[in-house]
């Protein structure tokens, strides 16, 4: 199943779940955004921009003279994003497109480069990875920024770890839990050499890399936050197609695999990520 495909399906999920999925990612969720530190009056694209919360976010920081293009290959998160814009009053744009091939300062900048450019976790998914990143940086004008987070290595990222295996296993599903590295997923960008010859490749410079590390929070007890992960990711047609019994089993088995990470908050699962930057020369 391709990325359109995917998120296509899930996309209503992504839209009911965000506002939980953005206080559970920690400091995964702002890490992007403050490395780009945009100004009032500049002009910033949100690459993957899913339902819309990280443009929300970076329209209050451009302000009314700025604008924010935001950007996604599935038209229902576009739709979801778009509609959180507006009744923040984002003076900018939501609009459908893959980020590997359009023209993006066309489709999503009114045909201006922008400022700067933004990704929270929507970069993992190119089946050419390296045409995409030469075609971003085309967006953006001479000194233009970039900042993306990304998920580091599978086995530093236990909360998504432990809830694919254990999903895999109770339903009983006959593939890899997620798609290996260097197939476009989740854990795609997890090499950070690889990552930054990646974007030095495609004409980025200045680029560097910072792990951020903070838990990924299962509140409560931990049952929603579990099924909030699985029905999320790459696995969520596959769980969402299961019986309820068979629901309960899976977050039943999650929750007793990450039993040792219980807090008082709930399950603060470890989880980390990269925070890359780089600008256009
Ligand atoms: C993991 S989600 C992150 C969504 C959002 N940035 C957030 O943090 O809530 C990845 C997003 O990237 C989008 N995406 C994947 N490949 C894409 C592409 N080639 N062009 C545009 N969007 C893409 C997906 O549709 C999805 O909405």
């Amino acid at each position: 199943m391709d990325a359109e495909d995917l998120f296509g399906r899930l996309a209503g999920i992504w839209d009911e779940q965000a506002e939980a999925m953005d206080s559970a990612m920690g400091a995964h969720g702002p890490a992007a955004r403050r490395a780009l530190d945009v100004q009032p009056g500049e002009r910033v694209v949100d690459l993957g921009c899913g339902p819309g919360l990280s443009a929300v976010a970076l329209g209050s920081e451009v302000g009314r003279r700025g604008w924010v293009g935001a950007i996604d290959i599935a038209p229902d998160m576009v739709r979801a994003a778009a509609r959180r814009m507006a009744a923040a009053g984002v003076h900018g744009a939501a609009v459908t497109g893959d980020v590997a091939g359009v023209d993006v300062a066309a489709v999503a900048g009114e045909g201006r480069p922008f400022d700067a450019a933004h990704s929270r976790f929507g970069l993992m998914f190119f089946p050419e990875p390296a045409t995409a990143f030469a075609n971003i940086g085309r967006a953006l004008r001479p000194g233009g920024r970039l900042a993306a987070s990304v998920w580091q290595d599978l086995d530093r990222n236990p909360w998504m770890a432990v809830t694919s295996a254990t999903a895999v296993q109770i339903l009983g599903i006959d593939r890899p839990p997620l798609p290996q590295p260097g197939q476009p997923g989740p854990f795609s960008l997890a090499d950070p050499e690889v990552t930054l010859a990646l974007l030095s490749g495609a004409g980025f410079v200045d680029v560097e890399v910072r792990s951020v590390e903070s838990p990924f929070l299962f509140d409560g007890d931990g049952a929603a936050g579990a099924a909030r992960v699985l029905s999320a990711g790459p696995l969520g047609p596959a769980f969402l197609a299961a019986d309820e019994d068979r629901r309960h089993e899976v977050i039943d088995g999650v929750l007793s695999a990450l039993e040792c990470h219980r807090s008082a908050e709930g399950f603060a699962v470890p989880a980390a990520s990269w925070c890359l930057t780089g600008r256009r020369p």
